[in-house]
């Protein structure tokens, strides 16, 4: 585990860059050496686990979330994977990363219009050898009915399925090892979506530990039910935001130079600092926050929402903030 106040060359040697991944054996899982930052939010000490550092397309929770996956799809004999997302969703794109880096066929199934396999996400997915299936929202609503699965064999054969997100039993099983083995962190937050990660860490939390979930999902259903999962920071819904976690974001950038996504980690930060601001975490415990990536997605939302026009990929991926 490496223990930095800044960013510096250690953290950049633990990256995967383009240039390094082609003396990655094919058939070897991403190597995890966690990377810790430590930095000040409201006044107070808090450590961020940057596993926005483990890959520049597969990053932060998504590669513990499919690599009990991909395995289990290469034991069942498929040569094809198939799974489910929006648009703009980090899980396609790091799917089909994945998929191109260990050698399998992929497939996503997209809740929308066509149109959208322009944008920045989809575009990538496609370089990366996806093959897209765009569905009406009514057809995506029966993502996990058998019958309406079985129907995509007659165009891309045996698959095996990745649901969305990475939302499974062997998804939950990858995120019991974001955490790194050894830690004394007393209070945990992560960013949740559809709580996979969030089911994972706690599996793995030892005793005394808490974790807690800052859902950027509006309104009641399963998630939001979870314990310990706060749900009054999700800025009016999913990928939507306002103007003080837009000011939010830029500053803790410039601040901290750590790059954030709108969708999850902007509001995983924005809420830390606030309840930290209202003194609802007890002085003297040692807080961690989970940085889970998502950074892919920001080209995709500042066009979608005229934020900064012109931003490069790489600017999406961060480096701009890398310096
Ligand atoms: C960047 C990022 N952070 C957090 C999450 C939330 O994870 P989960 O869906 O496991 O709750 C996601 C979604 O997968 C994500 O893309």
């Amino acid at each position: 585990m490496v223990v930095s106040t800044t960013l510096n060359h250690r953290i950049f040697e633990n990256v995967v860059t383009e240039r390094s991944r082609s003396h990655i054996e094919k058939k070897k899982l991403i190597g995890y050496n966690p990377i810790i930052q430590k930095i000040k939010l409201a006044g107070t000490e808090v450590f961020v686990l940057r596993l926005d550092l483990i890959h520049p397309l597969i990053s932060g929770n998504k590669w513990f979330k499919l690599k009990y996956n991909v395995e289990e799809a290469r034991k069942q004999g498929c040569d094809t994977i198939l799974t489910f997302g929006g648009a703009f969703s980090n899980h396609i794109l790091a799917t089909a990363v994945a998929c191109k880096e260990f050698g399998f066929k992929s497939v996503g199934v997209i809740r929308g219009e066509k149109a959208s396999e322009t944008n920045s996400t989809l575009s990538e997915a496609k370089k990366h050898g996806m093959q897209l299936a765009f569905v009406s929202r009514e057809d995506y609503d029966l993502k996990e009915n058998e019958n309406y699965i079985e129907g995509f064999r007659n165009w891309f054969g045996n698959f095996y399925v990745v649901p969305e997100g990475g939302n499974n039993e062997l998804g939950i099983k990858g995120c019991g090892e974001v955490l790194p083995k050894e830690n004394d962190f007393d209070i945990i937050f992560c960013a949740s979506g559809t709580g996979t990660t969030f089911k994972g860490i706690e599996r793995s939390l030892k005793k005394d530990q808490k974790l807690f979930g800052i859902s950027v999902v509006k309104g009641v259903g399963e998630l939001n039910s979870l314990p310990n999962m706060i749900s009054d920071y999700h800025f009016s819904g999913y990928a939507k935001h306002t103007k003080v976690l837009l000011e939010f974001k830029n500053e803790f950038e410039k601040e901290h130079n750590i790059p954030l996504d709108y969708v999850y980690t902007a509001k995983l930060f924005f809420a830390v600092d606030d309840l930290i601001s209202k003194n609802k975490i007890p002085d003297g415990k040692k807080v961690l926050v989970i940085h889970s990536g998502g950074l892919q997605g920001n080209k995709g939302y500042e066009e979608r929402y005229l934020l900064i026009p012109n931003r490069n990929v790489n600017d999406a991926q961060g480096n701009d903030c890398l310096g």
